[in-house]
């Protein structure tokens, strides 16, 4: 079982580059490990993904490398027929160049197709951590501090170890602050995204600015570390309404999922280990599509199920993890806001 890659429809960038409505993520939610999940990354190769979310701070970058260095190798397929994403994680924003060439190194992949800001601050949290734990070196959003790790990529653009810039965890206050300071625009923003938890306004807000919504845990994240687990999550897979889509096209819900998201205009980023699942994940691109009614009834199962809440990089004085999510219009803490 594969997908033809030249079938699976594609997205163009505001730089007018085109590039797969659909990639594979690669975080092992510290369930599974570095080799479960490059495997995965092989056999997707294979069958047919083109584009990879990766990031440092999943642990696995070297072990997918290894796996792109071998499929480069067999010639199944050319390192510009990838497009290959990954992250500053938060304990480099002072140091992006060093961050940005062990990436490169790791992934054994000359350059990055779309280096993205992992979380707008740099507050670090160990791998694993639980949802109690807190650094006490963290800190609020600074407009200053963020734009200075901005242009460190900028500088990796001109150099060409990056081609794309892109943001993530993102919301408007923060984003108003920042969007006329931008020397090279950000192509892309990953932000949590699944039935459940659309983040209309936010979407619609990066689609007016030309900036490609690329939307992570499109699945609701069932496997999600249990430091983003509470018992008033709502697992949108077993939303009645949402069930029943998927009973009429006769697949499981993760299709309907995956089938909305790219109809809706993001792109998903499902994560599996399994290979019947990415590559019926990889398939929901080229069957036949929801129809308006099936997506206007989607749209109304919004629940504002936000599933990772951020504890974890909360800074001294904070309130709880809504003020991460600027809620109220406003920067929490935020030093320098204009
Ligand atoms: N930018 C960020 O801050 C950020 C944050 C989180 C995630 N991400 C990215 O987004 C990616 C996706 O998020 P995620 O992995 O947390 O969540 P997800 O893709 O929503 O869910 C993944 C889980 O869904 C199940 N699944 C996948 N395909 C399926 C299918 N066809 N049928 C049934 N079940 C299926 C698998 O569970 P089973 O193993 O139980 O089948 C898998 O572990 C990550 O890997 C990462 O690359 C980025």
């Amino acid at each position: 079982m594969s997908v033809d890659a030249s079938k699976v429809p594609q997205i163009t960038l505001s730089t007018g580059q085109k590039i797969p409505c659909i990639g594979m993520g690669t975080f092992g939610s510290d369930r599974f490990t570095a080799e479960e999940v490059s495997n995965a990354v092989a056999g997707a190769i294979r069958i047919g993904y083109r584009m990879f979310d990766c990031a440092s701070c999943y642990g696995n970058e070297d072990q997918i490398g290894e796996v792109f260095t071998n499929a480069f190798n067999e010639g199944a397929v050319k390192r510009e027929e990838l497009f290959i994403m990954t992250k500053v994680w938060n304990d480099m924003h002072r140091k992006v160049e060093e961050a940005a060439k062990k990436s490169i190194a790791d992934l054994k992949c000359d350059y990055i197709d779309l280096y993205f800001i992992h979380w707008p601050f740099p507050n670090y949290h160990a791998p694993g951590c639980d949802v109690d734990s807190r650094n006490p070196d963290s800190k609020p959003f600074s407009v200053a501090e963020f734009m200075d790790t901005y242009r460190q990529i900028e500088a990796l653009v001109d150099k060409g170890l990056v081609k794309n810039i892109g943001i993530s965890n993102m919301t408007i206050p923060k984003l108003e602050q920042v969007i006329d300071q931008f020397r090279i625009k950000p192509v892309a923003c990953e932000l949590e995204l699944h039935p459940c938890f659309q983040q209309q306004e936010l979407f619609d807000y990066l689609v007016a600015h030309n900036i490609q919504p690329i939307g992570f845990m499109p699945l609701g994240s069932p496997q999600r570390p249990e430091r983003d687990m509470l018992a008033e999550d709502i697992a949108d897979m077993q939303v009645p309404e949402f069930k029943a889509i998927a009973e009429a096209h006769g697949v499981h819900p993760a299709i309907i999922a995956l089938k909305w998201a790219v109809q809706r205009g993001q792109i998903p980023i499902p994560f599996s280990i399994h290979e019947m699942e990415y590559t019926s994940n990889l398939e929901s691109t080229v069957t036949e599509p929801l129809t308006d009614e099936e997506m206007a009834k989607i749209a109304t199962l919004e629940k504002n199920n936000r599933l990772v809440k951020g504890q974890v990089f909360l800074w001294p004085g904070a309130t709880d993890w809504h003020d991460l999510w600027d809620e109220n219009g406003t920067i929490t803490d935020c030093p320098d806001a204009k």
